[in-house]
């Protein structure tokens, strides 16, 4: 219950800037329904007028205008409330929503991005958009001016003959109310999981065009077809069940409408026969009967469109919204004044086996700390707990003597800047690229960081040079141009503790070197860690930590260590 309260909550937020415009949809349908109502009144007393004995030709005349007025009044709202429903609201709301939903990915911690698919994710944002769009033309022109069509047909009918009310009431109610109860406990559970197949397939549908090159080049494109038509069919499957249940429902529902009119009709003939009906309202009850069935199977329709809609939405808000989030923005900002930092015996696993093991490592501040250690050994785990994309299991990780496990993930990310180990762009500008580091960054402190990253220069020999594309995920660059790029964000960002992931490995030694200059001329101040494979890379660190298994084996200064492992391959796991 708590569970749909929060989900109605986030229903509503997804209508914020619309609200006063939603009601201005509904109401104009509403509206133009009331005079639909008004203009089958008026076709009753036109066929029923020239049985007055004081007829004249003029009042049909008169009455005949008064017809065509309430039809264009009809046409008038209907069409107010379709212009705000398909032009004002789309506008606003859907961006709106991208704005929403997007933004609030930032709560989501770093094993939300690990565990799901990135197509997952960005097909569940778009699908919010769509269903509501959908879900607000359902709701208009289907639930809202049905259920008000339906209602006035039934008040003509109480007019025209109270035990053929009632019956049409009994009826039709009962019709609507017992195919909702079967579809809900029935066929939604059913729509549920085929949507749930379907978000995997958008998953495994991008993931495979991103990896296309690689599937292309092993000849497994013919394979992962196969595996793509097996996913649709197994969403297919649940689809198809859940139409099969709707249709034989729908069946009985006509069946059980026949025999009732077919009764009411034969009452309704005698009436009419003694005088006790007149044609108008004889014709009235037919177009009423006729009516109120289409309306109430388009309503029942719509209600079981707008229910598929909710869980599709449903579906995504959970993915979105529940789980993997930090929920940590109520804690304290950290305060960095100094960059110190310390790894109090921590232990950590992501699955089964502890990849740190009583991890002690005390860097003080402005110090400048290598890390070594073969391939496995925990040197980026140690990165991903600093930035709190994992936490420890036991022990503490403290800057400047502050828990980081105390302090809101945000804040911790102001005083961190690091280069990653692998180096994956947008599909953007190389300066929009680098931005990112600094969203208000001038253009002269982007040339600045560049040429401290000795990437300048070759930004300018490319013929668009700072807008040059870099391609998804940054494929038109090479590895080190890639590196370098992120080196450059680094450059740019004002943070107290700057931390490299083998951020020079895929760099030339001439190119390494200027940079590892440029590295200690401008990051005087602050604390550095620094993780490398290559030794000659840490020659002017205050220390270097060997790490093996989870373990420090080995601290010295890198005249120390230097030597002493300069025969042993750290690209090789033990
Ligand atoms: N997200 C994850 N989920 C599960 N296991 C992981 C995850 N990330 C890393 N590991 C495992 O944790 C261990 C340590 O990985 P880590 O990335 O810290 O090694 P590393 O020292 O940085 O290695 P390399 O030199 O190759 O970069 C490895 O055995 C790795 O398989
Ligand atoms: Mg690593």
């Amino acid at each position: 219950m708590k569970k749909n309260k929060k989900f109605l909550k986030f229903l509503i937020s997804l209508y914020q800037p619309v609200k006063l415009l939603s009601f201005v949809m509904i109401i104009s349908m509403i509206i133009s329904q009331v005079f639909d109502l008004l203009k089958n009144y008026i076709i009753k007393d036109i066929i029923d007028l020239p049985n007055n004995p004081n007829f004249q030709i003029t009042d049909l005349y008169k009455i005949s205008a008064f017809l065509i007025l309430t039809i264009l009044l009809v046409f008038t709202f209907r069409y107010i409330s379709n212009i705000v429903r398909t032009i004002t609201i789309v506008k606003k709301q859907t961006p709106h929503i991208s704005e929403y939903l997007f933004s609030n990915l930032s709560k989501k911690n770093y094993a939300f991005f690990v565990d799901n698919f990135s197509g997952k994710i960005s097909s569940a944002i778009n699908q919010v958009s769509n269903e509501i769009i959908d879900l607000n033309a359902r709701i208009t022109v289907g639930f809202v001016s049905l259920l008000t069509s339906m209602i006035s047909s039934l008040i003509i009918l109480f007019t025209i003959n109270i035990p053929i009310f009632i019956i049409a009431l009994i009826l039709f109610s009962g019709i609507i109310i017992t195919r909702s109860l079967y579809f809900t406990k029935k066929y939604l559970p059913l729509i549920k999981t085929s949507q749930e197949y379907n978000i995997e397939y958008s998953g495994i549908l991008n993931d495979a065009v991103l990896n296309f090159t690689s599937l292309k080049v092993y000849s497994a494109v013919d394979n992962f077809s196969h595996t793509l038509k097996k996913k649709r069919e197994e969403a297919n499957i649940y689809r198809n069940e859940a139409s099969k249940r709707e249709f034989t429902y729908g069946a009985i529902a006509n069946l059980i409408y026949l025999i009732v009119f077919a009764i009411l009709l034969v009452y309704a003939i005698k009436l009419y026969s003694n005088y006790l009906m007149s044609l108008g309202n004889f014709v009235f009850f037919i177009n009423a009967m006729v009516s109120l069935k289409a309306s109430s199977t388009d309503f029942t329709w719509s209600y079981i469109k707008i229910g598929e809609i909710l869980v599709r939405l449903k579906n995504s808000y959970e993915l979105l919204y529940e789980d993997y989030n930090y929920d940590d923005e109520y804690k304290d900002e950290i305060v960095v004044n100094k960059g110190q930092i310390n790894f109090d015996n921590v232990n950590f696993k992501y699955t089964n086996n502890y990849v740190l093991k009583n991890f002690n490592l005390e860097i003080k501040d402005q110090e400048k700390v290598g890390i070594i250690g073969v391939s496995g050994s925990g040197k980026t785990t140690l990165v991903n707990l600093l930035f709190k994309f994992y936490n420890p299991e036991s022990g503490k990780i403290l800057i400047d003597g502050q828990d980081i496990a105390d302090c809101s993930t945000k804040s911790v990310y102001k005083v961190l800047t690091y280069v990653p180990q692998e180096t994956i762009l947008m599909h953007a500008s190389i300066l929009d690229n680098i931005k990112i580091a600094k969203m208000d960054a001038s253009y002269d402190e982007i040339v600045k960081a560049c040429k401290r990253a000795e990437l300048h220069d070759f930004i300018e020999t490319l013929p668009q040079k700072y807008e040059t594309i870099v391609g998804e995920r940054g494929i038109k660059l090479s590895g080190g141009q890639r590196q370098r790029i992120a080196l450059a964000r680094i450059f740019l960002k004002d943070a107290k503790i700057v931390i490299f992931d083998e951020a020079t490995s895929s760099l030339d030694n001439n190119t390494e070197f200027k940079i590892q200059q440029n590295i200690n001329k401008y990051f005087k101040k602050e604390t550095i860690i620094c993780i490398a494979h290559r030794l000659s890379t840490l020659k002017e660190m205050d220390y270097i930590v060997v790490m093996d298994n989870g373990y420090i084996i080995d601290v010295g200064t890198p005249k120390e260590i230097i030597p002493k492992y300069d025969k042993v391959d750290f690209k090789s796991e033990t």
